[in-house]
């Protein structure tokens, strides 16, 4: 920890929107009045006692928190290094973490008298469990979605519209997230007594703090767990970066405990090349764009460039001010997995462990197989499984089939 720091925890929690240079509320004056007014519902909130009880119910009945801690044994013998271990966040109902933010946040809607829920959605996650807390709540929802996105998580939309919601595809730009976060903005300006449930740990304040204390839970959990099965803390947490939502629930807990190693997963995509890849950090320049300042992927004019990366969650091109400020202060590493490493981490989760992970969180993967190689077998290092691969049935199933193909073709041209 850098020695003019006190508590990386306390100062986030505790700040006002602030982490370091990043983030702030950089939004149309018509937006200001709701932002603040769920800033304040949130500053009471975190402190209400029996908001907390039902905001953990719910995380509970509803959900089925807590989620498992699993031994990866097969895996950590083949690899000879680290012993690995997996949160299983994809054993959430709707089957990612989202749920967990999304529940917090209903329940703060609910307080604040809403009717009507607004959300953006790339992978189909979070706008999957946004339309299942609708649903068990009574509020009307509408989601938006990239073009591209909406064709490629297919089954998210469908469970989305079984649920009761209308979801929106967004024809413009690239057609993927930070699209949909563009149009859910212009539907919150237009309609401003409606609720944004905003889906990770970027956009304006009071968002990234809030998102950040509701998935907390993730973190606070492995802590438990990993202390009931191993007698000790983690060496090391691997979890992908989007946005940063399940990376800050993960690694928010063990901020201020120097001696776990905190690493952060961005989608290197095709290569480095612009347009190629989703890495923020590791590429990104400094900028404001949807209501925050933070590390944005940008062309040489300014403008947000283009993204690639095989998992919808990953494409997006700004990351969470609060894990630009962890990156700067040094706290949080990045590192980038390819499409291709993406894909065979799949592969061998679900042969050695009979896991299936979803794309995003097989960057995590792919990345933790290699340091886990790296280090001795004293070592331990927890994923984050983010999610479960069942929405990428169409992605998965055209690759591995084609790759199956191609061993094929080869093998009868032998
Ligand atoms: C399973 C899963 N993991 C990770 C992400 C990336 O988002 P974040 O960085 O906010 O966790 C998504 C986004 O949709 C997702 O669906």
């Amino acid at each position: 920890m850098n020695t003019t720091q006190t508590a990386y925890k306390d100062l986030i929690l505790q700040s006002e929107g602030y982490f370091g240079p990043y983030g702030g509320c950089f939004v149309p004056e018509v937006l200001l009045p709701g932002l603040q007014e769920i800033a304040a519902a949130f500053d009471e909130l975190k402190l209400d006692e029996a908001f907390l009880a039902e905001f953990h119910d719910t995380l509970h009945t509803f959900s089925g928190r807590p989620t498992a801690f699993t031994p990866l044994p097969r895996l950590t013998e083949e690899i000879g290094g680290a012993q690995l271990f997996l949160k299983n966040e994809g054993l959430n109902h709707t089957g990612a973490h989202k749920i967990t933010h999304c529940i917090g946040q209903i329940l703060l809607a609910k307080r604040l008298g809403k009717k009507r829920i607004i959300a953006e959605t790339g992978a189909g996650q979070h706008g999957y469990a946004t339309a299942a807390v609708c649903a068990r709540f009574g509020l009307d929802c509408t989601v938006y979605m990239g073009r591209k996105d909406y064709e490629r998580q297919r089954p998210n939309v469908y469970w989305m519209e079984l649920l009761g919601t209308k979801v929106v595809p967004v024809e413009d730009g690239s057609q993927t997230l930070n699209d949909a976060v563009i149009a859910a903005f212009k539907d919150w300006v237009a309609n401003p007594e409606s609720y944004y449930l905003l889906g990770s740990a970027v956009g304006p304040h009071p968002y990234p703090a809030m998102n950040t204390f509701f998935q907390k839970v993730v973190g606070e959990e492995i802590r438990n767990q990993c202390v009931e099965a191993t007698g000790r803390l983690p060496d090391y947490c691997v979890a992908c970066v989007g946005g940063g939502s399940n990376a800050m629930g993960m690694f928010y807990d063990f901020l201020d405990d120097e001696e776990v190693g905190l690493i952060g997963v961005e989608a290197g995509g095709r290569g480095v090349q612009p347009g190629e890849h989703a890495a923020k950090v590791l590429h990104g320049q400094l900028g404001i764009f949807e209501g925050y300042h933070s590390y944005f992927l940008q062309d040489g004019d300014g403008n947000i460039a283009a993204t690639h990366s095989v998992s919808a969650g990953l494409d997006y091109c700004g990351v969470s001010p609060i894990l630009a400020y962890l990156a700067d202060e040094g706290r949080v590493q990045f590192a980038t997995a390819s499409d291709a490493a993406a894909l065979a981490a799949v592969q061998r989760l679900a042969r050695k462990e009979g896991l299936i992970p979803a794309l995003e969180s097989a960057h995590g993967f792919a990345h933790a197989f290699e340091l886990a190689a790296t280090l001795p077998k004293d070592k331990i290092v927890v994923v984050n499984a983010s999610g479960r691969g069942e929405k990428d049935l169409f992605i998965t199933m055209r690759h591995f089939q084609e790759e199956s193909l191609i061993a094929y073709a080869k093998h009868l041209l032998k």
